[in-house]
């Protein structure tokens, strides 16, 4: 057997690791996301040979940690890659070691990586924490270490390290809204591909909206025969135009039970619960369109599946009021039997704990028109709308614990004044959850604030419109377990994509990353570790790395912030800054393409009484990093005005 031991790369005893965890200046050579607890650099590096041999406990949950490893350390580099037994007496190259008696440090998903110069070694208690060793690991190796082809002529070496990580807190997810447009079950699988990278441990699939059913419900074939089909738009979703009755409805798609059983063991394989999310009792046009009955409103057969039209009005604030009716029937009995079908399947289906109802921005207008919930609220003694919700919410807690669930919801559900026993996904800023928690319900917190993935990352005139933004150092700043709560009460924390104006895999990944690594870190890393200039330095590692592997991201962190104003004397004034520090900018207000040797943003621009367009670009000494960003002078004048 070889010398090496696990003590001689991370002894807690050395003191190494206490000064590595209290200090940021951990090498570039080192770029891990999220940040772990405790990197201790030592001397040389480890070169992988062309004949690798990974020893492991042979324990199933292992099969994709092995499977990972194999592919990685095989496809790009062309080293032969075997898994050995413990009886070979051959010294591994890499050992994977479940511990014998837990290391009540690590937790469930903590683990230990210590690589020398002949030898890796990953300590875990659980299988996830191999796993999670396994991609740190991978991102000690050079950015083409994610080719998906051999690369020739390569190093592949990594710094000789030892590591101690674990989680900041349990549930770390992200929401993929497949409802608004359709993911096929193989984007669905490069998403889990994506997030496994950065330690993500839950998927929420929000599975139904006004745009789509999305999962085969046996009893109910309308739902993914009529539910899951809308008329394919090309433009601006929300403002698309009616569909006409020739259109047709041929746009969408579900997944059948055997995709969700595929989908499960996948996510499980890597450690990642599926949440699935059934939103009701708003955002339910694709039901009623299946099965008008379910609604409260007369002429519901009339409605389709939205394909992306105008059907709310915000203008006066929350709730909306629905232009159609897309709120199930709270005061009628067979809603109750239909969920309670939907909810017995889905609950068979997935087998992590929890099942997300939705709850979420339901409309009352209609609801105040209907004679049923007249009925039902003098029968129950409801003495307004939030109470009919409140009512709604409470029988379908009840339909999910007979299950064996635990019922989660959008923070809408706190009006009900539902028992504690409800988990609540904060939504409305941290607010909501901060209140749940104090009422002891279980939160996880996905804020808009921080988390909404479906914002723009930059200007509106360069990102897809959406109403509001979202910087990469904004979400950065998140921190799921606010002061003054019990933090056994905060579960975790979430970043959720919206996909109304997301209509491709390639677009869902590009509005992921790099935010996705901001709230990973958030959800990860240990608070007090957290720091910007040093997460942004290893972000554009990233940048990289995702390059090679072939999986989108937004560079908008390089694009410039406008700031408009007006000098004393009406003169139009732009002031320029960037997100990330040491950058510059160069312009231009002559229509042509500003490079560096344009001239250079100094101090706030005046802008020529008769130009017409400011063009800027970023740039890090002589490389262009940021986009060619054209600002129409017209839109600036808008911006004065307000
Ligand atoms: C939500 O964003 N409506 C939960």
């Amino acid at each position: 057997m070889s010398t090496f031991t696990f003590a001689q790369a991370i002894a807690p005893e050395s003191g190494n690791i206490a000064e590595a965890a209290s200090g940021t200046n951990i090498p570039s050579e080192i770029a891990i996301i999220p940040e772990p607890v405790s990197v201790v650099k030592n001397e040389g590096h480890f070169v992988l040979p062309a004949n690798v041999t990974i020893q492991s406990a042979g324990i199933p949950e292992l099969k994709q940690v092995l499977a990972f490893l194999q592919e990685r350390l095989s496809i790009p580099t062309g080293s032969y890659v075997s898994v050995v037994n413990n009886a070979t007496g051959v010294t591994p190259t890499i050992k994977l070691v479940l511990n014998d008696k837990a290391n009540p440090v690590l937790g469930n998903e903590g683990y230990q990586l210590s690589v020398s110069n002949s030898h890796i070694v990953i300590k875990a208690n659980k299988a996830a924490g191999l796993y999670y060793g396994a991609q740190s690991l991978i991102q000690l190796f050079p950015k083409e270490i994610e080719s998906k082809e051999l690369v020739e002529d390569m190093d592949w070496k990594s710094p000789c390290v030892g590591i101690t990580d674990y989680p900041r807190v349990g549930w770390r997810g992200l929401m993929f809204d497949v409802a608004r447009h359709f993911f096929t079950k193989e984007e669905v699988k490069q998403y889990i591909n994506a997030m496994v990278r950065y330690k993500y441990n839950v998927l929420h699939l929000h599975l139904t909206d006004d745009e789509g059913w999305r999962i085969e419900i046996k009893g109910f074939p309308k739902l993914t025969e009529v539910g899951a089909w809308s008329v394919k738009k090309t433009g601006e979703f929300g403002n698309f135009s009616v569909p006409g009755a020739d259109e047709p409805r041929n746009y969408g798609g579900f997944y059948t039970q055997e995709d969700i059983k595929e989908l499960v063991q996948y996510a499980q394989e890597r450690f990642v619960n599926i949440l699935p999310e059934i939103d009701v009792p708003g955002h339910s046009l694709a039901a009623i369109s299946s099965y008008p009955e379910l609604s409260c409103t007369p002429g519901a057969e009339n409605y389709r599946v939205r394909s992306g039209e105008r059907i709310m009005d915000w203008s006066r604030g929350a709730p909306p009021t629905a232009l159609v009716d897309n709120t199930l029937c709270p005061a009628n009995e067979k809603v109750y039997s239909f969920l309670d079908s939907v909810i017995t399947q889905v609950a068979a289906l997935f087998p992590f704990e929890y099942l997300h109802m939705g709850g979420d921005e339901a409309p009352f207008n209609f609801w105040e028109k209907s004679d049923a919930i007249k009925a039902l609220m003098q029968k129950e003694g409801l003495k307004n709308m939030h109470q009919v919700q409140g009512y709604f919410e409470k029988r379908v807690q009840g339909i999910v614990e007979s299950k064996g669930k635990k019922f989660m919801g959008w923070d809408e559900i706190l009006d009900g004044n539902m028992s504690p026993s409800a988990a609540v996904m904060s939504w409305r800023g941290m607010k909501y959850g901060t209140e749940a928690a104090l009422k002891k319900h279980d939160v996880v917190m996905s804020p808009t604030t921080y988390a909404y993935l479906d914002y723009m990352q930059a200007d509106v005139i360069t990102e897809p419109k959406v109403y509001a933004s979202l910087r990469l150092s904004k979400s950065y700043e998140f921190d799921p377990v606010p002061a003054g709560v019990d933090p056994k009460y905060i579960k975790g924390g979430q970043a959720n994509l919206w996909t109304e104006q997301v209509y491709n895999i390639r677009q869902a990944e590009y509005m992921t990353w790099p935010r996705g690594m901001a709230i990973a870190e958030s959800v990860w890393s240990p608070r007090e570790k957290k720091n910007w200039t040093n997460f942004f330095g290893r972000v554009e590692q990233h940048f990289k790395r995702l390059d090679i592997a072939e999986t989108k991201y937004a560079p908008s962190v390089y694009d410039p912030i406008f700031k408009v104003s007006r000098s004393a004397d009406r003169q139009l004034l732009v002031e320029l800054s960037t997100e990330v520090a040491g950058l510059d900018i160069y312009y231009s207000f002559d229509n042509s393409f500003p490079d560096r040797f344009y001239p250079k943003y100094t101090e706030k621009l005046s802008v020529p009484k008769d130009a017409g367009m400011l063009r800027v670009i970023t740039y890090k000494g002589k490389q262009p990093v940021g986009r060619m960003l054209s600002m129409p002078v017209d839109e600036l004048n808008k911006r004065a005005r307000k």
